[in-house]
């Protein structure tokens, strides 16, 4: 069982990933616990502030370090957890590696930023890690952590109904996926290769290996680097 809370300023934007898809079979079935947490209700006065304009000027706002202290005391007061995660493009980039390591764990909190960002203080305190879903800029973190739950969520023992599969996926290994094909065989002359149809399983992985290794060629090939590199 994973449990991840998230911290949000815009909470309805996760009100759709995790309802449909894969994640909610998750939910369903026991494995996966997601909470979305309003940081609104953590703010301060009559309009429940949470940003303030940066010192020393500059536009955009930032998030100001006690309605996040606020949340992350009541919420660590709930329950421990192995991780504070602070979603935010200049974190290190996201990979299927950490998404390994991060479906192990039990309880992980993300704190999604907004405008310019959270208060570097809360960073130093508070958070154990940062991600970051890609080199762009985002409004802010809550779709990040969208991708990062459903990347995470997925590989849970038990959540895809062929367990093996997400070790086939792409960069389970460094290597992107064969090609796949369904019915028909044959479709508007192109035919699906010859070995699929074979029944021949020992012949099938390695045609899918071969596919494997030249699509990161093409493809990716700094991926084969880092193999070597390693
Ligand atoms: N917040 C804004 N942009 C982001 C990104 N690229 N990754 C993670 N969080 C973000």
């Amino acid at each position: 069982m994973l449990e991840i809370d998230i911290l949000a300023v815009v909470p309805e934007l996760l009100e759709g990933p995790f309802s449909h898809s894969i994640l909610h079979r998750a939910e369903e079935k026991g494995l996966l616990k997601v909470r979305v947490t309003d940081l609104r209700t953590f703010g301060r006065g009559a309009y429940k502030q949470i940003d303030d304009y940066a010192f020393g000027g500059g536009a955009g706002m930032v998030l100001q370090p006690e309605p996040l202290a606020d949340a992350i005391l009541q919420m660590q007061g709930d329950r421990s957890y192995d991780e504070i995660i602070y979603l935010t493009p200049d974190g290190p980039t996201f990979n299927q590696s950490t998404a390994n390591q991060l479906s192990l764990k039990a309880r992980l909190l993300l704190i999604c930023g907004h405008y310019k960002g959270i208060d570097e203080r809360i960073r130093e305190k508070y958070v154990t890690r940062e991600i970051s879903i890609g080199d762009y800029v985002l409004s802010g973190g809550e779709l990040a952590a969208a991708v990062v739950v459903d990347a995470i969520g997925r590989l849970i023992p038990g959540v895809l109904s062929d367990e093996t599969s997400a070790l086939m996926d792409s960069f389970q290994d460094d290597l992107l996926a064969p090609p796949v094909y369904t019915r028909p065989a044959e479709w508007e002359g192109m035919k699906v290769p010859e070995v699929l149809l074979s029944g021949h399983a020992a012949k099938i992985e390695e045609w899918r290996y071969e596919q494997s290794i030249e699509r990161t060629k093409n493809r990716r090939p700094d991926l084969l680097r880092k193999d070597e590199e390693a």
